[in-house]
Protein backbone atom coordinates (compact mmCIF):
# COMPACT_ATOMS: atom_id res chain seq x y z
CA UNK A 1 0.00 0.00 0.00
CA UNK A 2 1.23 3.44 -1.11
CA UNK A 3 2.04 6.00 2.04
CA UNK A 4 0.98 9.05 1.98
CA UNK A 5 2.03 11.55 4.30
CA UNK A 6 -0.39 14.09 5.08
CA UNK A 7 2.13 17.84 5.24
CA UNK A 8 0.10 20.35 7.51
CA UNK A 9 -2.51 20.29 10.30
CA UNK A 10 -5.27 21.48 8.66
CA UNK A 11 -7.71 19.23 8.13
CA UNK A 12 -6.60 17.62 4.29
CA UNK A 13 -8.65 14.99 3.07
CA UNK A 14 -7.76 12.71 5.42
CA UNK A 15 -10.06 9.77 4.19
CA UNK A 16 -7.80 9.05 0.89
CA UNK A 17 -4.79 9.18 3.23
CA UNK A 18 -4.01 4.64 2.96
CA UNK A 19 -1.35 3.91 5.41
CA UNK A 20 0.29 0.56 5.73
CA UNK A 21 -0.25 -0.97 9.37
CA UNK A 22 2.91 -2.79 10.00
CA UNK A 23 2.64 -3.19 13.68
CA UNK A 24 -0.68 -4.74 12.66
CA UNK A 25 0.38 -8.21 11.23
CA UNK A 26 -1.55 -9.28 14.54
CA UNK A 27 -4.89 -8.09 13.64
CA UNK A 28 -4.72 -9.91 10.84
CA UNK A 29 -8.12 -10.94 11.14
CA UNK A 30 -8.82 -6.83 11.23
CA UNK A 31 -7.48 -6.01 8.14
CA UNK A 32 -10.49 -6.09 6.09
CA UNK A 33 -12.10 -3.75 8.08
CA UNK A 34 -9.34 -0.98 7.98
CA UNK A 35 -9.49 -1.26 4.21
CA UNK A 36 -13.39 -1.29 4.76
CA UNK A 37 -12.72 2.03 6.87
CA UNK A 38 -10.75 3.94 4.24
CA UNK A 39 -13.21 3.09 1.76
CA UNK A 40 -16.60 3.95 3.70
CA UNK A 41 -16.14 7.28 2.61
CA UNK A 42 -18.09 10.47 1.90
CA UNK A 43 -17.21 13.60 -0.32
CA UNK A 44 -14.02 15.48 0.46
CA UNK A 45 -14.01 18.50 2.76
CA UNK A 46 -13.93 21.02 0.06
CA UNK A 47 -16.85 19.50 -1.04
CA UNK A 48 -19.20 19.66 1.95
CA UNK A 49 -17.67 23.73 2.71
CA UNK A 50 -19.08 24.64 -1.25
CA UNK A 51 -22.24 23.03 -0.63
CA UNK A 52 -22.62 24.85 2.89
CA UNK A 53 -21.16 28.11 1.60
CA UNK A 54 -19.20 28.56 4.62
CA UNK A 55 -15.38 30.44 4.22
CA UNK A 56 -11.94 30.33 5.96
CA UNK A 57 -12.54 34.03 5.81
CA UNK A 58 -16.26 34.77 6.51
CA UNK A 59 -15.71 37.38 9.42
CA UNK A 60 -12.28 39.28 7.55
CA UNK A 61 -14.31 42.60 7.24
CA UNK A 62 -17.55 42.26 9.22
CA UNK A 63 -15.60 41.04 12.35
CA UNK A 64 -11.44 40.81 12.01
CA UNK A 65 -10.60 40.26 15.73
CA UNK A 66 -13.03 37.41 16.36
CA UNK A 67 -10.95 34.88 17.03
CA UNK A 68 -8.22 36.79 18.87
CA UNK A 69 -11.20 38.16 20.94
CA UNK A 70 -12.53 34.67 21.95
CA UNK A 71 -8.99 33.48 22.56
CA UNK A 72 -8.02 35.90 25.10
CA UNK A 73 -11.33 35.68 26.30
CA UNK A 74 -11.40 32.13 26.57
CA UNK A 75 -7.79 32.29 28.17
CA UNK A 76 -8.40 33.88 30.89
CA UNK A 77 -11.27 31.57 31.79
CA UNK A 78 -9.18 28.70 31.39
CA UNK A 79 -6.73 30.15 33.67
CA UNK A 80 -9.57 30.07 36.64
CA UNK A 81 -11.19 26.88 35.64
CA UNK A 82 -8.86 24.47 34.17
CA UNK A 83 -12.33 22.23 33.01
CA UNK A 84 -13.80 24.79 30.92
CA UNK A 85 -11.99 23.34 27.53
CA UNK A 86 -13.54 20.05 28.30
CA UNK A 87 -17.18 21.60 28.89
CA UNK A 88 -16.53 23.64 25.01
CA UNK A 89 -15.37 20.49 23.37
CA UNK A 90 -18.65 18.52 24.88
CA UNK A 91 -20.96 21.30 24.31
CA UNK A 92 -20.04 21.35 20.62
CA UNK A 93 -20.89 17.81 20.22
CA UNK A 94 -24.22 18.17 21.35
CA UNK A 95 -25.42 21.24 19.61
CA UNK A 96 -24.34 19.45 16.41
CA UNK A 97 -26.00 16.27 17.07
CA UNK A 98 -29.30 17.92 17.41
CA UNK A 99 -30.81 19.38 14.19
CA UNK A 100 -27.01 20.64 13.47
CA UNK A 101 -24.27 23.43 14.37
CA UNK A 102 -26.83 25.96 14.66
CA UNK A 103 -26.76 26.59 18.28
CA UNK A 104 -30.06 24.77 19.65
CA UNK A 105 -28.92 23.89 22.53
CA UNK A 106 -28.08 27.37 24.23
CA UNK A 107 -32.09 28.68 23.72
CA UNK A 108 -33.55 28.65 26.98
CA UNK A 109 -37.30 26.88 27.17
CA UNK A 110 -40.61 28.99 26.43
CA UNK A 111 -40.07 29.87 23.05
CA UNK A 112 -42.61 28.32 20.55
CA UNK A 113 -43.65 26.59 24.35
CA UNK A 114 -41.10 24.13 24.07
CA UNK A 115 -39.06 22.96 26.48
CA UNK A 116 -35.44 23.60 26.59
CA UNK A 117 -33.27 20.71 24.86
CA UNK A 118 -31.62 21.24 28.20
CA UNK A 119 -34.24 19.14 29.70
CA UNK A 120 -33.41 15.98 28.19
CA UNK A 121 -31.16 13.67 30.82
CA UNK A 122 -28.67 13.32 27.46
CA UNK A 123 -27.75 16.66 27.83
CA UNK A 124 -26.83 15.89 31.89
CA UNK A 125 -23.49 17.17 32.85
CA UNK A 126 -23.42 19.88 29.70
CA UNK A 127 -21.84 23.22 31.68
CA UNK A 128 -20.71 26.52 30.08
CA UNK A 129 -23.77 27.77 28.31
CA UNK A 130 -23.44 31.06 29.63
CA UNK A 131 -19.95 31.44 29.02
CA UNK A 132 -21.27 31.48 25.28
CA UNK A 133 -23.50 33.41 25.79
CA UNK A 134 -20.62 36.45 27.88
CA UNK A 135 -18.61 36.18 24.82
CA UNK A 136 -21.31 36.80 22.41
CA UNK A 137 -22.38 39.94 24.35
CA UNK A 138 -18.29 40.75 23.93
CA UNK A 139 -18.57 40.35 19.98
CA UNK A 140 -22.01 42.27 20.19
CA UNK A 141 -20.22 45.30 21.55
CA UNK A 142 -17.10 44.74 19.04
CA UNK A 143 -18.79 43.77 16.13
CA UNK A 144 -22.70 43.85 16.16
CA UNK A 145 -25.45 41.55 14.58
CA UNK A 146 -22.70 39.81 12.87
CA UNK A 147 -21.31 36.67 14.89
CA UNK A 148 -23.54 33.77 15.02
CA UNK A 149 -23.90 31.82 18.31
CA UNK A 150 -23.33 28.32 16.56
CA UNK A 151 -19.93 29.97 15.30
CA UNK A 152 -19.04 30.73 18.81
CA UNK A 153 -19.79 27.52 20.04
CA UNK A 154 -17.47 25.69 17.04
CA UNK A 155 -14.36 28.27 17.87
CA UNK A 156 -15.18 27.71 21.54
CA UNK A 157 -14.34 24.27 20.77
CA UNK A 158 -11.75 24.60 18.78
CA UNK A 159 -9.51 27.00 21.01
CA UNK A 160 -10.27 24.27 23.88
CA UNK A 161 -8.47 21.92 21.97
CA UNK A 162 -5.34 24.05 21.15
CA UNK A 163 -5.04 26.09 24.31
CA UNK A 164 -4.88 22.43 25.88
CA UNK A 165 -1.98 20.99 24.30
CA UNK A 166 -3.58 19.85 20.36
CA UNK A 167 -3.67 20.57 16.55
CA UNK A 168 -4.88 24.34 15.87
CA UNK A 169 -7.86 23.35 13.08
CA UNK A 170 -8.72 25.43 10.54
CA UNK A 171 -12.82 25.67 10.82
CA UNK A 172 -14.85 27.66 8.01
CA UNK A 173 -17.40 29.74 9.16
CA UNK A 174 -20.78 31.15 8.39
CA UNK A 175 -23.14 29.21 10.07
CA UNK A 176 -26.53 30.48 11.06
CA UNK A 177 -28.16 29.93 14.04
CA UNK A 178 -31.32 28.24 14.28
CA UNK A 179 -34.98 29.35 14.94
CA UNK A 180 -36.06 25.96 16.57
CA UNK A 181 -34.94 23.30 18.90
CA UNK A 182 -36.14 19.89 20.32
CA UNK A 183 -35.76 18.12 23.19
CA UNK A 184 -37.19 14.96 21.32
CA UNK A 185 -34.54 15.15 19.25
CA UNK A 186 -31.84 15.93 21.69
CA UNK A 187 -33.66 12.44 23.85
CA UNK A 188 -33.60 10.69 20.64
CA UNK A 189 -29.86 11.14 19.30
CA UNK A 190 -27.58 12.19 21.94
CA UNK A 191 -25.80 8.80 22.40
CA UNK A 192 -25.85 6.64 25.76
CA UNK A 193 -22.69 5.67 26.94
CA UNK A 194 -23.71 1.84 26.37
CA UNK A 195 -24.30 2.26 22.87
CA UNK A 196 -22.91 -0.55 20.56
CA UNK A 197 -19.97 0.02 17.98
CA UNK A 198 -22.94 -0.12 15.31
CA UNK A 199 -24.16 2.70 16.42
CA UNK A 200 -21.70 4.16 17.07
CA UNK A 201 -20.07 3.86 13.71
CA UNK A 202 -23.28 4.74 12.38
CA UNK A 203 -23.57 8.36 14.00
CA UNK A 204 -20.62 9.28 12.40
CA UNK A 205 -20.47 7.95 8.99
CA UNK A 206 -24.16 9.64 8.33
CA UNK A 207 -21.53 12.93 9.00
CA UNK A 208 -19.25 12.08 6.54
CA UNK A 209 -16.56 10.38 8.45
CA UNK A 210 -14.92 7.33 8.15
CA UNK A 211 -14.19 4.22 10.66
CA UNK A 212 -10.60 6.29 11.86
CA UNK A 213 -12.05 9.54 11.88
CA UNK A 214 -14.75 7.89 13.92
CA UNK A 215 -12.39 6.86 16.37
CA UNK A 216 -10.48 9.43 16.47
CA UNK A 217 -13.44 12.03 17.20
CA UNK A 218 -14.06 10.11 20.56
CA UNK A 219 -10.36 11.26 21.57
CA UNK A 220 -12.20 13.98 22.41
CA UNK A 221 -12.74 12.15 25.89
CA UNK A 222 -8.97 13.17 26.45
CA UNK A 223 -10.59 16.09 28.18
CA UNK A 224 -12.87 15.97 31.13
CA UNK A 225 -14.54 13.83 33.08
CA UNK A 226 -17.52 11.40 33.83
CA UNK A 227 -20.17 11.17 36.69
CA UNK A 228 -21.07 8.76 38.63
CA UNK A 229 -24.57 8.31 36.73
CA UNK A 230 -22.70 6.95 33.84
CA UNK A 231 -20.45 5.00 35.13
CA UNK A 232 -22.58 2.94 37.72
CA UNK A 233 -24.29 0.30 35.14
CA UNK A 234 -20.53 -0.85 34.43
CA UNK A 235 -19.76 -1.85 37.55
CA UNK A 236 -23.07 -2.99 38.72
CA UNK A 237 -25.32 -4.66 36.44
CA UNK A 238 -23.85 -7.50 35.19
CA UNK A 239 -25.26 -7.15 31.77
CA UNK A 240 -22.86 -4.68 31.11
CA UNK A 241 -19.67 -5.98 32.70
CA UNK A 242 -16.77 -6.49 30.90
CA UNK A 243 -12.87 -6.57 31.45
CA UNK A 244 -11.47 -3.77 33.34
CA UNK A 245 -7.79 -3.19 34.67
CA UNK A 246 -8.50 -4.44 38.33
CA UNK A 247 -6.63 -1.61 40.09
CA UNK A 248 -8.44 1.02 38.05
CA UNK A 249 -12.30 -1.05 38.72
CA UNK A 250 -11.14 -0.73 42.54
CA UNK A 251 -11.02 3.12 42.01
CA UNK A 252 -14.44 3.75 40.20
CA UNK A 253 -16.01 1.68 42.98
CA UNK A 254 -14.44 3.62 45.50
CA UNK A 255 -15.79 6.59 43.69
CA UNK A 256 -18.81 5.33 42.54
CA UNK A 257 -20.11 2.82 45.74
CA UNK A 258 -23.82 2.36 45.17
CA UNK A 259 -25.49 1.54 42.01
CA UNK A 260 -27.82 4.65 42.50
CA UNK A 261 -25.02 7.58 43.22
CA UNK A 262 -26.11 8.96 46.38
CA UNK A 263 -25.22 12.40 45.03
CA UNK A 264 -24.54 13.74 41.70
CA UNK A 265 -21.30 15.51 42.45
CA UNK A 266 -18.82 12.91 42.03
CA UNK A 267 -16.77 13.49 38.76
CA UNK A 268 -13.86 10.85 37.61
CA UNK A 269 -11.45 11.73 35.03
CA UNK A 270 -11.71 10.43 31.50
CA UNK A 271 -8.01 9.75 30.84
CA UNK A 272 -5.47 9.70 33.54
CA UNK A 273 -4.32 13.14 31.60
CA UNK A 274 -8.03 15.08 32.11
CA UNK A 275 -6.68 18.51 31.37
CA UNK A 276 -4.23 17.63 28.39
CA UNK A 277 -5.44 17.11 24.75
CA UNK A 278 -3.09 14.30 24.02
CA UNK A 279 -3.49 10.42 22.76
CA UNK A 280 -3.51 9.19 26.40
CA UNK A 281 -6.89 8.13 26.39
CA UNK A 282 -6.37 5.53 23.73
CA UNK A 283 -3.17 4.22 26.00
CA UNK A 284 -5.73 4.27 28.90
CA UNK A 285 -8.77 2.80 26.99
CA UNK A 286 -6.45 -0.53 25.72
CA UNK A 287 -4.99 -1.29 29.16
CA UNK A 288 -8.74 -1.23 30.68
CA UNK A 289 -8.86 1.91 32.10
CA UNK A 290 -11.66 3.25 30.20
CA UNK A 291 -14.67 5.45 32.03
CA UNK A 292 -18.04 4.74 29.80
CA UNK A 293 -19.03 1.63 27.73
CA UNK A 294 -18.19 2.76 24.58
CA UNK A 295 -14.91 3.69 25.07
CA UNK A 296 -14.21 0.11 26.10
CA UNK A 297 -15.85 -1.61 23.44
CA UNK A 298 -13.92 0.47 20.81
CA UNK A 299 -10.85 -0.81 22.21
CA UNK A 300 -11.92 -4.58 21.25
CA UNK A 301 -14.37 -4.04 18.74
CA UNK A 302 -12.01 -5.63 15.11
CA UNK A 303 -13.38 -2.48 13.38
CA UNK A 304 -12.27 -0.21 15.28
CA UNK A 305 -9.35 -1.04 17.85
CA UNK A 306 -6.21 -1.29 14.90
CA UNK A 307 -7.44 3.10 14.95
CA UNK A 308 -7.08 2.67 18.35
CA UNK A 309 -3.24 1.27 18.75
CA UNK A 310 -2.30 3.60 16.11
CA UNK A 311 -3.67 6.61 17.85
CA UNK A 312 -2.20 5.33 20.91
CA UNK A 313 1.58 4.65 19.49
CA UNK A 314 1.07 7.95 17.26
CA UNK A 315 0.11 11.05 18.61
CA UNK A 316 0.80 13.36 15.53
CA UNK A 317 -1.38 10.84 13.51
CA UNK A 318 -4.17 10.88 16.16
CA UNK A 319 -3.96 14.89 15.96
CA UNK A 320 -4.28 14.76 12.08
CA UNK A 321 -7.47 12.73 12.07
CA UNK A 322 -9.19 14.43 15.12
CA UNK A 323 -8.72 17.55 12.96
CA UNK A 324 -10.27 16.15 9.81
CA UNK A 325 -13.36 14.65 11.92
CA UNK A 326 -13.88 17.86 13.72
CA UNK A 327 -14.23 20.01 10.45
CA UNK A 328 -16.86 17.54 9.77
CA UNK A 329 -18.55 17.59 12.88
CA UNK A 330 -18.44 21.36 12.37
CA UNK A 331 -20.13 21.02 9.33
CA UNK A 332 -23.05 18.46 10.35
CA UNK A 333 -26.37 20.21 8.78
CA UNK A 334 -25.18 24.36 9.15
CA UNK A 335 -28.02 26.42 8.39
CA UNK A 336 -26.81 29.16 5.94
CA UNK A 337 -27.95 32.60 5.06
CA UNK A 338 -31.56 33.22 5.37
CA UNK A 339 -32.09 29.41 6.76
CA UNK A 340 -31.04 30.92 10.00
CA UNK A 341 -30.40 33.82 12.47
CA UNK A 342 -27.75 36.01 13.89
CA UNK A 343 -29.12 35.82 17.47
CA UNK A 344 -28.82 38.78 19.33
CA UNK A 345 -28.84 36.79 22.41
CA UNK A 346 -28.07 33.22 22.21
CA UNK A 347 -30.38 32.42 24.98
CA UNK A 348 -33.34 33.81 23.11
CA UNK A 349 -34.92 34.36 19.77
CA UNK A 350 -34.56 37.87 18.06
C1 LIG B 1 -20.85 8.03 20.72
C2 LIG B 1 -20.37 9.01 21.14
C3 LIG B 1 -20.24 9.53 22.55
C4 LIG B 1 -20.74 9.07 23.73
C5 LIG B 1 -21.60 7.85 23.98
C6 LIG B 1 -20.29 9.99 24.74
C7 LIG B 1 -20.61 9.90 26.08
C8 LIG B 1 -20.16 10.77 27.06
C9 LIG B 1 -20.52 10.72 28.45
C10 LIG B 1 -21.49 9.72 29.06
C11 LIG B 1 -19.85 11.71 29.09
C12 LIG B 1 -19.90 12.04 30.58
C13 LIG B 1 -20.93 13.09 30.90
C14 LIG B 1 -21.01 13.28 32.39
O1 LIG B 1 -21.17 12.28 33.10
O2 LIG B 1 -20.92 14.43 32.85
C15 LIG B 1 -19.05 12.38 28.12
C16 LIG B 1 -18.20 13.42 28.40
C17 LIG B 1 -17.51 14.11 27.44
N1 LIG B 1 -17.63 13.95 26.07
FE1 LIG B 1 -18.52 12.42 25.13
N2 LIG B 1 -19.53 10.95 24.16
C18 LIG B 1 -19.48 10.71 22.82
C19 LIG B 1 -18.86 11.47 21.85
C20 LIG B 1 -18.21 12.64 22.09
C21 LIG B 1 -17.73 13.54 21.08
C22 LIG B 1 -17.90 13.34 19.58
C23 LIG B 1 -17.14 14.58 21.72
C24 LIG B 1 -16.49 15.82 21.17
C25 LIG B 1 -16.16 16.02 19.95
C26 LIG B 1 -17.23 14.31 23.14
C27 LIG B 1 -16.68 15.09 24.12
C28 LIG B 1 -16.81 14.86 25.48
C29 LIG B 1 -16.11 15.63 26.49
C30 LIG B 1 -15.07 16.71 26.23
C31 LIG B 1 -16.55 15.16 27.72
C32 LIG B 1 -16.14 15.68 29.11
C33 LIG B 1 -17.13 16.77 29.48
C34 LIG B 1 -16.84 17.48 30.78
O3 LIG B 1 -15.79 17.27 31.40
O4 LIG B 1 -17.69 18.29 31.18
N3 LIG B 1 -17.90 13.14 23.33
N4 LIG B 1 -19.27 11.80 26.88
C1 LIG C 1 -48.22 25.40 26.13
O1 LIG C 1 -47.87 24.59 27.24
C2 LIG C 1 -48.85 24.57 28.26
C3 LIG C 1 -48.29 23.79 29.43
O2 LIG C 1 -47.69 22.59 29.01
C4 LIG C 1 -50.14 23.95 27.69
O3 LIG C 1 -51.14 23.93 28.67
C5 LIG C 1 -50.61 24.78 26.51
O4 LIG C 1 -51.75 24.18 25.89
C6 LIG C 1 -49.50 24.93 25.45
N1 LIG C 1 -49.88 25.86 24.42
C7 LIG C 1 -49.74 25.59 23.12
C8 LIG C 1 -50.14 26.68 22.17
O5 LIG C 1 -49.32 24.53 22.69
C1 LIG D 1 -28.89 12.91 39.25
O1 LIG D 1 -29.26 13.33 37.94
C2 LIG D 1 -30.19 12.47 37.30
C3 LIG D 1 -30.36 12.93 35.88
O2 LIG D 1 -30.68 14.27 35.81
C4 LIG D 1 -31.48 12.43 38.10
O3 LIG D 1 -32.40 11.56 37.49
C5 LIG D 1 -31.19 11.98 39.52
O4 LIG D 1 -32.35 12.06 40.30
C6 LIG D 1 -30.10 12.83 40.16
N1 LIG D 1 -29.73 12.25 41.44
C7 LIG D 1 -29.61 12.97 42.56
C8 LIG D 1 -29.24 12.21 43.79
O5 LIG D 1 -29.77 14.17 42.60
Amino acid sequence: MPIQQPTQMQPTNFLTTTTSFPVMALFATGLPWILLGTMVMAMPISFWIKANQLSYDYYKFSCPNLESIIESELLSLFLTDATAPAAFLRLMFHDCQVQGCDASILLDSNYLNYSSEMISSRNFGIRNRESISHIKSILEEECPGQVSCADIIVLAAKESVLLSGGPNIEIPLGRKDSRTYSVLEADAKLPSPTITVDEFISIFVSKGMNIEESVSILGAHTLGVGHCLNIVGRLYDSRQRDKMDFGFEASLRLACPTEIPLTNLTVVPNDMTPVIFDNQYYRDIIAGRSLFGIDSSISRDLRTAPFVIRFAMDQNYFFKAFSSAFVKLSLNNVLTDVLGDVLRHCNQLN
